[in-house]
């Protein structure tokens, strides 16, 4: 649905050139909700803008519904354009009018006969949860009702694509749920495949199928959630997983775990999908002279997925601890052992 290949960007900053995007690739399938994941400046602004072409590569492809934007002219890109919906941060709503208005509008630009924009917007509406809202002006709604209208607004041509640009950042927790939620059934119920930007691992964690994280106006890692979560590469990206998944002994532990004057290690444990159902600590149990302890546990939902993580001691002589090691392995679970300083 969505192709981007190789593409570099500079701007002319005014401290010189700025280099946006350095040779980013990214491909979105139909049907995906697809979060880009960096801190403040890596680049994710630039890049959704190529997508409805808002700006062009220096170099590289884009292909948005197999054209490549290049390729098009004015009219065409403006067709394109009708079928990606985009919602953005500040909602980019007109304060002063309703609710409706706001709506309405990509449809009154489009000089949709009256009847049939009244039943879109209704429809709309209902859909976001707002329809009692249609007259009031959109200065006297909540961020989370603001963000809403803007979501109906994007909905209200049918798009296949919706891009979304750090869409919940301006809410509170519980408000970011609920919009993240409606994005959901969004791609669901309607059947728009999301491409979203943010720099909240939560997001992704919650609604997202699949995950590339930016640094530096670069793609350092691709992959679906449960890989991106379950073995994280690039260290940035460790450091995002890490803000939701919680897999450091923690410190209070440490010292206890020193004070054992047996021969032990220390293993992180991953259980991610299938593997939540193995049943590992009785199987390292029946290994001689092993001792099993449980230092931490974390469990982690993601989407229709979990992710457990386990922080064991085992205690036992070195060769039994590596037919623990061997038993967790066969179960198919990611295992790690850990440097206790
Ligand atoms: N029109 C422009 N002119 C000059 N520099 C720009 C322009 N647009 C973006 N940049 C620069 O390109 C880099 C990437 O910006 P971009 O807005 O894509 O980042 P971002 O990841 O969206 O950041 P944020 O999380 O703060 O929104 C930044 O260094 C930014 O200053
Ligand atoms: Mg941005």
């Amino acid at each position: 649905m969505v192709q981007i290949d190789n593409v570099n960007k500079t701007f002319n900053g005014k401290n010189g050139k700025v280099e946006a995007l350095k040779g980013v690739s990214v491909r979105v399938k139909k049907g995906d909700i697809y979060g880009i994941i960096g801190f403040s400046g890596a680049g994710k602004s630039t890049l959704i803008r190529l997508v409805n072409g808002l700006e062009t590569p220096d170099s590289g492809k884009v292909t948005v519904f197999g054209k490549e934007l290049n390729g098009l002219n004015k009219s065409e890109l403006r067709i394109m354009r009708r079928h990606i919906g985009m919602v953005f941060q500040k909602f980019n709503l007109l304060e002063s009018k309703t609710v409706f208005h706001n709506v309405a509008l990509p449809l009154i630009l489009e000089k949709t006969p009256k009847a049939q924009i009244k039943k879109k917007v209704d429809e709309v509406l209902r859909f976001v949860g707002l329809e009692d809202k249609k007259d009031v002006y959109i200065n006297q709604l909540s961020g989370g009702q603001k963000q809403r209208v803007g979501i109906a607004r994007a909905l209200a041509t049918d798009p296949d694509l919706l891009l979304c640009d750090e869409a919940t950042s301006a809410l509170d927790p519980q408000t970011t749920e609920s919009i993240l939620k409606l994005l959901k059934r969004v791609n669901r119920e309607m059947g728009v495949t999301v491409l979203l930007i943010t720099h909240q691992m939560q997001v992704v964690q919650m609604i997202c199928n699949k995950v590339s994280v930016m640094e530096n106006g670069q793609v350092v890692e691709t992959g679906s959630v449960l890989e991106v979560f379950g073995s994280p590469k690039a260290e940035i990206t460790r450091k995002f997983v890490g803000t939701v998944v919680n897999d450091r002994i923690p410190e209070s532990i440490i010292s206890l775990v020193k004070e054992q004057t047996a021969h032990f290690s220390v293993e992180r444990l991953k259980f991610i999908g299938s593997s939540v159902k193995r049943p590992v600590i009785s199987d390292i149990c029946r290994v001689e002279g092993i001792v099993v302890n449980i230092l931490g546990a974390n469990v982690q939902e993601l989407q229709e997925n979990v992710m457990c993580v386990f922080i064991l001691q085992l205690i036992g002589a070195e060769e039994s601890i590596l037919e623990a090691e061997r038993e967790i392995e066969a179960n198919g679970v990611l295992r790690e052992r850990l440097e206790v300083n």
